[in-house]
């Protein structure tokens, strides 16, 4: 039944990651416009009472795990222009969060020029440079291959890659029940989905088009499509993509040896530029395209392609927003939700009120509060367990 598959997965993935098998990759390239905070996303305090960054949480979560099997998984860390620097120094600063040296490494990816959107000429900035943005996360193939590590994940033994965007903490990073249904399915590519919101929540939603897995973005999915529902009322294209992957380390080399196989998307965005006079000039409208591909793309290409439907409040609590929906307040939210329902579960008494952060170096989940906590302890006062 499926609570057996489920366990059967779980024990494939442990025995992969206990092998040394897998790596994991975070995209960090984004500018994260929509926070309003001016530094890299990771960087954003996110822990309620220890104010841990988010490159924190996700960096512990990689090292509880490879505690518990025993064995190193590497981190491969994408930046861009706009976040490299801060970035290493962030990390290098806090000694790689614990993560030995040798096992974490920064790839940074390229840029595109921004072009009027009239004219379509090159847009110039205030420094007489191209204003260019970062190329998005599908230039991602590129940059490892550049970089050589590709080649590093194969002279490692690596064979999976667990891949996860900086913005939500509660991925689960490595998660050996993905890996081992993603390796057990012989899939290329899989992604974990959770049910939409509403129809015009900013999310991909996975389809199937005549047999083929993809994701389609909503920036090119028009309102009226993403609002179609069955006769149930339920959305039809309900199937959220929270960006968590897993990819074959092969099909990653299949992809680069094609050469450029991923679309440029196109974004109209207001992007400040310099007129024909050098005058600077800050657009209140749209003025401008900017170029970006995605890494989902590589979906419709994979020759087998798992999609598998997740718990939300478990697994999708991204911080997009500096307010409402999606933001630090909703993240922080989900994990004391979480938290006090591992605690609960253990046994422990703990009210609503009382703040309490578990780190993923003291539990990377339930069963291990479970077996660490005694029933009936008692927590009355903000606690941070360590
Ligand atoms: C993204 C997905 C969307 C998904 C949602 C789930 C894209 C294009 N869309 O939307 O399908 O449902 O997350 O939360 O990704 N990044 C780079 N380099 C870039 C651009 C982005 O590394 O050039 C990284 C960011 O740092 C971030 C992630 O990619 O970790 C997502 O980027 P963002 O632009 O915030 O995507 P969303 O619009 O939130």
């Amino acid at each position: 039944d499926e609570r057996k598959r489920w366990e059967q997965a779980r024990a494939a993935g442990e025995r992969l990651l206990k092998a040394g098998k897998v790596g994991a990759i975070l995209v960090a390239g984004g500018q994260g416009t929509r926070l309003g905070f001016d530094k890299p996303k990771g960087m954003f305090p996110i822990g309620a009472l220890s104010h841990a960054p988010l490159f924190q949480i996700l960096a512990h979560q990689l090292l509880g795990r490879s505690r518990r099997a025993a064995a190193p998984i590497p981190y491969f860390v994408m930046t861009s222009d706009a976040t490299h620097h801060e970035t290493v120094a962030f990390f290098r600063e806090h000694k790689n969060f614990g993560l030995p040296a040798g096992d974490v490494f920064f790839f940074q990816q390229g840029n595109m020029p921004a072009v009027d959107a009239e004219s379509g000429k090159l847009l110039v900035g205030s420094d007489q440079t191209l204003t260019t943005s970062p190329d998005g996360h599908g230039a991602m193939l590129t940059a490892l291959a550049k970089s050589g590590l590709l080649a590093e994940m194969k002279r490692r033994g690596i064979e999976y890659l667990h891949y996860h965007q900086v913005d939500n903490p509660t991925a689960i990073v490595c998660d050996p029940v993905f890996l081992g249904f993603h390796a057990e399915l012989g899939c290329d590519m899989s992604v974990k989905v959770v049910t939409k919101r509403s129809a015009a929540e900013r999310m991909g939603v996975a389809v199937d088009v005549d047999g083929v897995t993809q994701i389609i973005e909503y920036s090119d999915l028009p309102l009226d499509i993403a609002q179609k529902t069955d006769s149930a009322g339920a959305l039809l294209l309900w199937a959220g993509s929270t960006a968590i992957h897993v990819f074959t380390r092969a099909f990653l080399d299949r992809l680069v040896d094609h050469g450029d196989a991923l679309p440029f998307h196109v974004a109209h965005k207001k992007v400040p530029y310099c007129d024909a006079d050098g005058k600077a000039v800050n657009p209140q409208r749209e003025n401008a395209y900017k170029f970006e591909r995605f890494i989902f793309d590589a979906l419709p290409l994979a020759t087998r392609a798992l999609v598998l439907e997740t718990d939300r409040a478990r697994e999708f609590n991204p911080v997009k927003n500096a307010s409402g929906d999606d933001s630090p307040e909703t993240a922080r939210a989900a994990l004391a939700t979480l938290f006090h329902g591992w605690l609960r579960a253990a046994g422990a008494q703990i009210d609503d009120a009382t703040p309490v952060e578990i780190s993923p170096l003291f539990a990377l989940d339930g069963e291990e509060v479970r077996a660490k906590v005694k029933p009936g302890t008692k927590f009355s006062e903000p606690t941070i367990l360590n």
